[in-house]
């Protein structure tokens, strides 16, 4: 059934990823009628609102995101309000009572959602009240939504996990990954499992890097009291980056199915060679961003942004190399890198092939280029296949050519957004494209290795990239003593 019904209570429903994500998507799927009539949604957070203040913030946030704003007023009145303090039981006694009512008024067979929309230092004492305050005895499903961070390491993940598993199974827990709700993030396995010219290639005999990248133009903005404690390591690398990773490296699944997709990625995280003490170097590099200019505006350092401190050892760079220990990779490199105030922004994966066993063409005025699979995910959404053809002429000399297929415009359609899908796997049901706790968990005993080390040893080349560059030197040389280097994404 096409068609979605249950009550979605957001905590956390005026703050920036509700209006941004939360809302606009909640509004594509209703107007593509995904949504049923029968849905409706609890905005939850501590200020005071009408339920007519909080519809105009839906309708606000739902203008300045989409063209299309036929069905606003209709979409809107399916929302109310309440004001919540997190750590009263009376609080969460008026809201189960609201939620009742409307679970009988709109006919929601007792299905809800719980969205945390909020800092994670509430995730477990909400899920706990959530249960002891009996907003969990449902006749429907149940579940929870949880957005990043999951923990800040893998004890405290530890410790928020068992508090929500204490009123939520595993499987009705969906921790978001918006990566893995971008198109081409998904389409990942398509083009691998789909077609008869890649499979057969995707091992260490044909492949001899991959490296996938994620910059970003913007800083840090306003979340510096957050990012200095998290850095790029655990705001991209431990999510994000291990995760599209798992989807270029695992094993095709037996079936498309949850189960199977997730399992195979676990045996890629635990093949995930470990990096700790004196190692980290030969395949982890940190950056910070100084000053710089990107689109001709000069750009303060990370040091002198708002809650930062100004001797900062935080990281808004990292670039690293991950080997996968199996069969089918062994020897072969995942560079990763991801940073802040870069040049440009952009998530691309180049999947470089190994060179031919012998050149005929070397007598031409270039070196033969090898062949090369690049997979946009944003902002370009599509497949660059590198080639080398005969140049057009006389002689017999090679030169590289370039097949692309881009994703958007196809059809005039802008394809859906991450939140967008992701809301709609939830109310479907199907978790195949959240994070299973024993990814979590693999991934955080990762990469706690190298936080270890490096919130010990202050970098002193810190700043040590300009704002609007690729990043500090340090980035290259990692593949320069592997003989490759960074193919560019501009
Ligand atoms: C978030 C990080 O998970 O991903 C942010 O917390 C980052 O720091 C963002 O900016 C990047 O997402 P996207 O979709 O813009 O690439």
């Amino acid at each position: 059934n096409d068609n979605q019904t249950a009550l979605i209570m957001i905590f956390g429903a005026t703050g920036d990823l509700a209006k941004r994500k939360l809302f606009p998507s909640l509004y594509r799927l209703f107007e593509k009628n995904k949504l049923s009539n029968k849905f409706a949604v609890i905005g939850v957070a501590r200020r005071p609102l009408t339920n007519e203040e909080f519809q105009q913030s839906i309708k606000d946030s739902v203008k300045s995101a989409s063209e299309n704003e036929d069905r606003i007023e209709e979409f809107a009145s399916h929302f109310y309000y309440h004001s919540h303090d997190v750590t009263d039981s009376d609080s969460y006694a008026t809201l189960k009572n609201m939620a009742n009512e409307l679970d009988n008024s709109y006919e929601l067979n007792g299905n809800r959602i719980f969205y945390l929309a909020m800092a994670p230092e509430f995730f477990g004492p909400i899920a706990l009240h959530l249960k002891s305050d009996g907003l969990t005895d449902v006749t429907g499903f149940k579940r929870l939504v949880i957005e990043k961070p999951f923990g800040h390491d893998l004890e405290s993940a530890k410790e928020l996990n068992n508090q929500i598993r204490t009123a939520f199974s595993e499987d009705e827990v969906y921790r978001i990954d918006h990566y893995l709700g971008k198109e081409m993030v998904q389409n990942i396995e398509v083009i691998r499992f789909a077609n008869a010219i890649f499979e057969p290639l995707w091992n260490n005999r044909f492949i001899s890097n991959i490296q996938v990248t994620s910059s970003e133009t913007l800083g840090v903005e306003e979340r510096g009291r957050y990012y200095e404690k998290s850095g790029a390591l655990r705001d991209m690398v431990q999510n994000h980056m291990i995760q599209m990773v798992a989807l270029l490296a695992m094993e095709p699944p037996i079936r498309l199915n949850t189960e199977e997709i997730r399992s195979e990625k676990v045996k890629v995280l635990r093949a995930l060679r470990p990096v700790e003490g004196e190692e980290i170097h030969k395949y982890f590099a940190r950056g910070q961003y100084g000053e710089g200019t990107i689109n001709n505006q000069s750009l303060p350092a990370y040091r002198q942004e708002t809650m930062v401190d100004p001797n900062s050892n935080t990281e808004t760079f990292v670039a690293g190399k991950l080997m996968i220990d199996n069969f089918r990779w062994a020897g072969v490199p995942f560079y990763i890198r991801t940073g802040k105030r870069m040049e440009t922004k952009s998530t691309k994966i180049v999947i470089q092939f190994k060179d031919i066993p012998m050149n005929l063409y070397y007598q031409t005025e270039q070196q033969l280029k090898p062949n090369l699979l690049v997979i946009h995910i944003q902002p370009e959404e599509g497949i660059t296949l590198h080639l080398n053809a005969k140049k057009a002429g006389t002689g017999m000399e090679a030169t590289p050519i370039k097949l692309n297929y881009a994703n958007k415009g196809i059809d005039g359609l802008n394809t859906p957004e991450a939140y967008e899908k992701l809301l709609y796997d939830c109310m479907r049901g199907d978790a195949t494209n959240f994070t299973h706790w024993d990814e979590v968990a693999l991934s955080w005993s990762f990469t706690d290795k190298i936080s270890a080390v490096w919130e010990n040893t202050k970098d002193k080349s810190f700043p040590n990239y300009a704002s609007g560059t690729m990043g500090p030197k340090a980035a290259d040389e990692l593949l320069e003593q592997d003989g490759f280097f960074w193919w560019p994404v501009t």
